[in-house]
């Protein structure tokens, strides 16, 4: 007899990782920084203890945070990465028969952290450009609904919220609901009317705003995250988290990450440019792109999504899918996306395909 497991969570499909690249590509499905590690960050890794627990409430790297964003330390919390602290935030708000609201599509975690949580997933499709569409957001909350994830830029679609539309969107927001502002990508963002979260977290009670060092500061390896927020809600997500996750390589690395801040900054300006570089490619080749604002690009492909992936794989751009396409890009099944920006060439080789390469 088989041990009796509940069973959303026997159905749910485990988060699948993009195959690894060959070693004369590179994979495109994560959204990784393409940079080599900071020395200063190695330096500081090779300083820490590992026969010792880390510090369980990172003090250290809570108070600079605290310090850069301007609120008390209780203020702020860090995870192994911002996909724990959005698992425990949604821990702590939605249980079952309680809905958690979010566009799709849009980090393909969400909907598993949802049923995790033994709550229900409530999704609200993207608009024709990727955005979100928070008009209708607004509608789909109901008196079960215990929290909101808005993703700016989204991912996969690289799209932003703005201010206006965010500060719209609030103001129908319950302040009994929880909103996750899932900032992953915000050092990407060049566009101005974008919401910044940490600029408007005195305004909203209800307001927490999560950021990662995996993606402009090139952490992803070594899981390191970060919210800020009202401390009780963040005492929440602390007391859902499992003890000392953040190792200390971790705290050390954000800590020299920080300490280095302008140079990975001219790392990200470099990424941007090269952002721009494939989209007006793309566009030229006849690629309706909305504008990209993280380190990746959406292709909204239609019925010819398998299609690219196929054509692009004789350019050996990237082996990166979490579903079974050729090697390229991650597709989902109306829309495809480019992501990460190590070898422009290449991605231009793509782009010069264009769609009416596709097959
Ligand atoms: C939108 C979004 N949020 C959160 C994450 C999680 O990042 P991490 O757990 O590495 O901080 C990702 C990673 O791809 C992401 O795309």
């Amino acid at each position: 007899m088989a041990v009796i497991l509940r069973p959303e969570i026997a159905a749910l499909v485990p988060y699948r990782q993009g195959r690894p690249a060959a070693p004369d590509a590179f994979k495109l499905s994560s959204n990784e920084n393409p940079f080599e590690t900071h020395p200063a960050v190695l330096e500081a890794i090779a300083g820490a203890s590992i026969n010792r627990y880390p510090d369980g409430a990172a003090v250290a790297l809570r108070e600079r945070l605290a310090e850069r964003i301007g609120v008390s330390i209780d203020e702020v919390h860090v995870g192994a990465g911002s996909v724990a602290i959005l698992q425990q935030l949604i821990s702590a708000a939605a249980g079952a028969g309680d809905e958690v609201l979010y566009a799709w599509r849009s980090f393909e975690a969400y909907p598993g952290l949802v049923t995790v949580a033994g709550a229900t997933s409530v999704t609200v499709p993207v608009l024709a450009d990727g955005r979100h569409d928070l008009d209708a957001m607004a509608a789909a909350i109901t008196d079960r609904t215990r929290a909101v994830l808005v993703c700016t830029p989204n991912n996969p679609t690289s799209t932003i919220v703005t201010t206006a539309e965010f500060e719209e969107f609030m103001a129908r927001v319950p302040e009994t609901v929880l909103v996750l502002l899932d900032e992953a990508y915000r050092e990407f963002v060049t566009d101005p009317h974008a919401v910044e979260g940490l600029s408007l977290l005195d305004r909203y009670p209800n307001l927490v705003v999560l950021r990662t060092f995996s993606k402009a500061f090139g952490l992803a390896g070594l899981r390191v995250g970060y919210a800020a927020g009202p401390a009780y809600i963040l005492d929440a997500a602390r007391s859902a988290a499992i003890p000392l996750s953040v190792t200390e390589p971790a705290q050390r690395a954000a800590l020299a990450a920080l300490d280095h801040e302008g140079e990975l900054r001219d790392r990200v300006d470099a990424i941007v440019e090269r952002r721009t570089r494939v989209r007006d490619g793309l566009q030229s080749a006849g690629w309706d792109v909305p504008e990209p604002q993280g380190n990746f690009v959406w292709l909204a492909a239609g019925d010819d999504t398998p299609a690219p992936p196929r054509s692009w794989s004789a350019t050996g751009s990237s082996r990166g899918s979490s579903r079974p396409t050729a090697s390229g890009c991650r597709s989902a099944r109306r829309h495809l996306s480019i992501r990460s920006y190590g070898r422009p060439r290449r991605l231009s080789q793509c782009s010069e395909k264009g769609p009416e390469h596709r097959g």
